[in-house]
């Protein structure tokens, strides 16, 4: 019952999405959708955005932030990047594709 009540938990906190960019918090970052596309969010302490293609540049699976270390992560393989998608793990050898929003 406890296992069961936590994986709802869980898997209820993975769906909640914020819609827009104002619903991110400084210092936080997210998937959101833009004209369809995913794009990954990151806002600096000040509030600053950086926009990236959240798919990893190995094979391309959705990543997901990492807020603890201000990365996104590809929870296939590993590859890590950090908050300006710049490729700081294999086997990702490539940066993202950063977004202008
Ligand atoms: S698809 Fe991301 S590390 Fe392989």
């Amino acid at each position: 019952m406890l296992k069961e009540t936590v994986n709802s938990i869980a898997l209820n906190k993975m769906k909640i999405k914020p819609e827009s960019i104002e619903k991110i918090e400084n210092d936080n970052g997210a998937i959101i959708q833009i004209d369809g596309d995913n794009v990954g969010i990151y806002k600096d302490p000040e509030g600053k955005i950086y926009a990236v293609k959240p798919n990893c540049s190995h094979l391309g699976c959705l990543l997901s932030w990492n807020n603890l270390d201000k990365t996104w992560d590809c929870p296939c393989h590993g590859s890590r990047f950090d908050y300006m998608g710049r490729n700081i793990y294999e086997p990702g050898i490539h940066d993202l594709e950063v977004k202008k929003i």
